[in-house]
C-alpha cells in the first residue's frame, strides 16, 4: 500500500478510536488546530512522562519549571522573536494557495533521496544476500548522479537562506520547476517574510492595552528564570531547565495533519554551560536525545540527525532528530547550541545582570546554553505512525484474515488491560470487575463485555491495549484467567494472584528508563 495511503489511514484511525480530533469539528474546524480524545490524551500523558522523568528524575542536574504562556512584551523583542521569527511564503498564483518557499525546496531535495532509496532497494532485491549497501551507495552510478543532484541543490538552497536572499530561493523553485500541487503550475509570485507570533491584547480598554505575544516557544520562559532557579535552588553550572508547555504559531501552511499545528505543545530543555564547552556538551545531549528515542524500539534506521544548512542567528550548532513518516523523513526534535546569545539579550533589555559566579574560576560570566526542544503532539504522531500495523492473519479453516493494531509501546499504551466477562452471566461480570478493583489503583483497565470475545480482541487491538484478560467458568472454579498478549496473540493461563506482577513488569516506565545512554 502506498505510504500516503497508510496515513490516511492513520489520521481516520486517530478519529475512530478516540485519539485526535479536529478542533470545532461541528462547526467545520479550525485549521491546524486539534482536540485530544479519552485515548489521546493518556497516550500524550504517557509521552510527557517518559519525557519528563528522563529528563528531571534521571539527571540530577536538571529541574523542572512551569512559566507563564503571557510574558513580558520585551521579551520577544529582546530573543529575536519580533523582527526575525519569519518563514519565506511564496503563493501560486493560479490556485492561490500558498505554501513555504523552503518546505518546496525539500521536497524536492526528498524526491532526490526516495530515487535513492529505490535504487537500493533494487539492488537488496538482485544481489541478495551479497547486497553490500554502503559499497551500493558508493558505487552505483545512478545513486551517484541523484546524491550529485542533492548536493548541488542543498549547497544552493543554503547559501540562499544564509544571505536572506529570497529571489534566489523564487529562482531555485523555478528552475528546478517545482509546480503547485493543486494548479501545476510554476506560476509563483514573489518570496516574502511572514512573521508566526500570534498577538493578543492585555489590559481592560483599547486605549491602555497592551500588545501581548502567544509564546511561540517555551524556552524564553525559562531563559528570564535562569536567575530564579539558579539562586533558589543553589544549582552549580552546568545544570538543565526542563519545561513541558503549549505555543502557539500562526504557521503559513498547516499541513499533515498534528505534525504542523497551529497551538501544539513542547518539551524544551535549556542546558546551561560554561563557555566554551558548550559543543562537548551538544554532542552528548544529541546522543542522549538520540537514545531517548531509539529505547521505544521502533528500529533504529529509521531514525538519522539533520544537519541544520542554516543556523538560527542565535546558534553555533544545530540538529535535527529525523523519523522516517510516511511521508519521509522528518523533524521531530532539535537540538540546538544556542551560545549566550538568549540571555545576553535580556540581559541587555532588561537592564538585570543575568550571570554565574564560578567559585573554580573565582569570576563572573553569561553561560552558554544547549537546548533539546521536541514538540509532543509531533513525538505522539510518530508514535502513532510507528505504531500502526494491518496485518494478514491465518483465519479459521485456513481463511485469510486482517487485523488492524497499533503496536504502541506497552508504557505508552492508554489502556493497559481489558477485563473480558466471556458471557454476561453466572457471575462471569462480577468476577472481572473484581479483578480490576484490584488493578485500578496501579494503571489503566478497561471493561469489555460487549460482542464476540473475538471482535472485543480486535478493538483492544486496534486501540493498543497490551493486555486482554478473559474471565470464563473456569475463573470461578481455579480463580485462573486467560491472558492474550497484543502483539503475538499468545495465550496463557494464569493465577490471578499473579496477574498484577506480570502486567506491572511489561508496563513499566522502568524498563524504558534502563536502556537510555
Ligand atoms: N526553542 C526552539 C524551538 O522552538 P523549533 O525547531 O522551532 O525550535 C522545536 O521547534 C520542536 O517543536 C520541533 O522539532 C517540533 O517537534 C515542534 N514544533 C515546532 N513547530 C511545530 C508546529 N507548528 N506544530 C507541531 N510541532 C511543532
Amino acid at each position: 500500500m502506498a505510504q500516503e495511503d497508510i496515513f490516511k489511514k492513520l489520521v481516520a484511525h486517530c478519529k475512530e478510536y478516540g485519539y485526535v480530533f479536529q478542533s470545532s469539528e461541528i462547526y467545520d474546524g479550525l485549521g491546524a488546530v486539534y482536540d485530544y480524545g479519552q485515548n489521546g490524551v493518556e497516550l500524550k500523558n504517557n509521552i510527557k512522562k517518559y519525557w519528563w522523568d528522563s529528563m528531571v528524575k534521571l539527571h540530577e542536574n536538571v529541574v523542572g519549571l512551569d512559566s507563564a504562556i503571557f510574558m513580558h512584551p520585551t521579551i520577544w523583542k529582546a530573543s529575536g522573536h519580533v523582527d526575525a521569527f519569519n518563514d519565506p511564503l511564496v503563493d501560486n498564483k493560479d490556485s492561490k494557495k500558498r505554501y513555504r518557499a523552503d518546505v518546496l525546496i525539500e521536497d524536492q531535495i526528498a524526491k532526490f533521496e526516495t530515487k535513492i532509496e529505490k535504487e537500493v532497494t533494487k539492488g537488496a532485491k538482485r544481489f541478495g544476500e551479497a547486497f553490500d549497501k554502503a559499497e551500493f551507495l558508493k558505487t552505483n552510478p545512478r545513486v551517484l548522479a541523484n546524491q550529485e543532484k542533492i548536493d548541488v541543490l542543498h549547497k544552493r538552497f543554503s547559501d540562499a537562506l544564509n544571505a536572506n536572499d529570497l529571489e534566489e530561493i523564487r529562482q531555485i523553485i523555478i528552475d528546478y520547476k517545482i509546480v503547485c500541487p493543486i494548479s501545476g503550475t510554476c506560476n509563483w509570485t514573489d518570496v516574502r517574510q511572514f512573521n508566526l507570533m500570534f498577538s493578543t491584547e492585555m489590559g481592560s480598554t483599547a486605549e491602555g492595552a497592551n500588545t501581548v505575544y502567544l509564546r511561540p516557544e517555551t524556552a524564553q520562559g525559562i531563559f528570564v528564570n535562569y536567575l530564579n532557579v539558579q539562586k533558589t535552588g543553589r544549582m552549580k553550572l552546568p545544570f538543565g531547565i526542563a519545561q513541558i508547555g503549549k505555543a502557539f504559531r500562526n504557521e503559513i501552511v498547516a499541513r499533515q495533519f498534528i505534525f504542523r499545528m497551529r497551538e501544539f505543545e513542547q518539551m524544551e530543555m535549556q542546558f546551561f554551560v560554561k563557555p566554551g564547552t558548550e559543543l562537548d556538551w551538544f554532542d552528548k545531549w544529541k546522543e542522549t536525545r538520540m537514545s531517548w528515542h531509539k529505547a521505544l524500539g521502533f528500529g533504529d534506521d529509521n531514525y538519522r540527525f539533520h544537519v541544520h544548512e542554516k543556523l538560527a542567528h542565535y546558534a553555533n550548532a544545530a540538529v535535527d532528530v529525523e523519523y522516517r513518516f510516511p511521508f519521509g523523513f522528518k523533524e521531530v526534535e532539535g537540538i540546538h547550541s544556542r551560545t549566550d546569545f538568549d540571555l545576553k539579550q535580556h540581559q541587555e533589555y532588561s537592564g538585570k545582570k543575568i550571570q554565574y559566579f564560578d567559585p573554580e574560576l573565582g569570576e563572573s560570566y553569561v553561560p552558554y546554553v544547549v537546548e533539546t526542544s521536541i514538540g509532543v503532539d509531533r513525538m505522539f504522531l510518530q508514535v502513532m505512525a510507528a505504531s500502526y500495523c494491518e496485518e494478514e492473519l491465518e483465519g479459521a479453516n485456513g481463511k485469510k484474515d486482517t487485523r488492524v493494531v497499533l503496536r504502541l509501546p506497552a508504557p505508552l499504551a492508554p489502556t493497559k488491560l481489558a477485563v473480558m466477562p466471556l458471557v454476561k452471566k453466572d457471575g462471569l461480570p462480577d468476577k472481572a470487575r473484581e479483578i480490576i478493583d484490584s488493578m485500578k489503583f496501579d494503571f489503566n483497565c478497561q471493561y469489555d463485555e460487549k460482542d464476540s470475545i473475538g471482535k472485543r480482541y480486535r478493538r483492544q487491538d486496534a486501540v493498543g491495549t497490551p493486555f486482554c484478560v478473559t474471565v470464563d467458568h473456569q475463573t470461578l472454579e481455579d480463580n485462573t484467567v486467560t491472558i492474550r498478549h497484543r502483539d503475538t496473540m499468545e495465550q496463557e493461563r494464569i493465577e490471578i494472584s499473579k496477574l498484577k506482577h506480570m502486567i506491572a513488569d511489561e508496563i513499566s516506565f522502568t524498563k524504558l528508563y534502563s536502556k537510555l545512554k
